[in-house]
């Protein structure tokens, strides 16, 4: 059984995402999408979405492949492959500010363990998407609807909507 683990903190999950996790789905017979919930203030405090609603924003897009799942964890990315016995890291790449920082990460992970890293190129139409810019993008009215799955851009408007509330 090969297992790969595709980690991420996925505020919110976007289609470059899910991207990677189908490509990833078919080069191993299970991929793990690993969400890390780090109940930390300051890993905590600039998220608009909580842990368990990225974990269920998560499952819902990734249910129409048979062999990927998702779970949260804490601590150590190297450590929870070891608890899955998962051989791989899988992380997609839009392009040198990603390279520059993954590199880095992959290195540090193969010092502390033998799993490897495995980098997927980002499918060029989806480069220009991350999280971070389509929260922006939508806190400012711009239409980012192509970008998210349906029931995340949902989500994401009443988020924001809330926000501006006040609530
Ligand atoms: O969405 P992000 O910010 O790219 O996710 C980063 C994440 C969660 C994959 C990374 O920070 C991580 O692996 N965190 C777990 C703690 C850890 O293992 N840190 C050492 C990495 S070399």
């Amino acid at each position: 059984m090969r297992r790969a683990v595709c980690p991420g903190s996925f505020d919110p999950v976007t289609i470059g995402h899910l991207d990677i996790f189908g490509r990833a789905a078919a080069l191993f017979d299970e991929v793990v999408v690993a969400v890390g919930v780090n109940k930390s203030k300051s890993a905590t405090s600039n998220r608009l979405f909580t842990s368990d609603e990225r974990l269920e924003m998560i499952a819902a897009a990734v249910s129409p492949w048979s062999n990927v799942n998702v779970q949260g964890f804490t601590g150590l990315v190297t450590d929870f492959c070891r608890d899955i016995e998962a051989q791989a890291i899988v992380k997609g790449l839009r392009g040198s500010g990603d390279y520059d920082y993954e590199l880095q990460m992959a290195q540090m992970n193969a010092h502390l363990t033998d799993v490897e890293t495995v980098f997927l190129m980002t499918d060029p139409s989806m480069s220009f998407v991350s999280s971070s810019l389509v929260k922006e993008v939508a806190s400012f009215g711009g239409d980012v609807s192509g970008l998210v799955p349906p029931a995340v851009f949902e989500r994401l408007t009443a988020r924001l909507a809330e926000r501006r509330a006040g609530a």
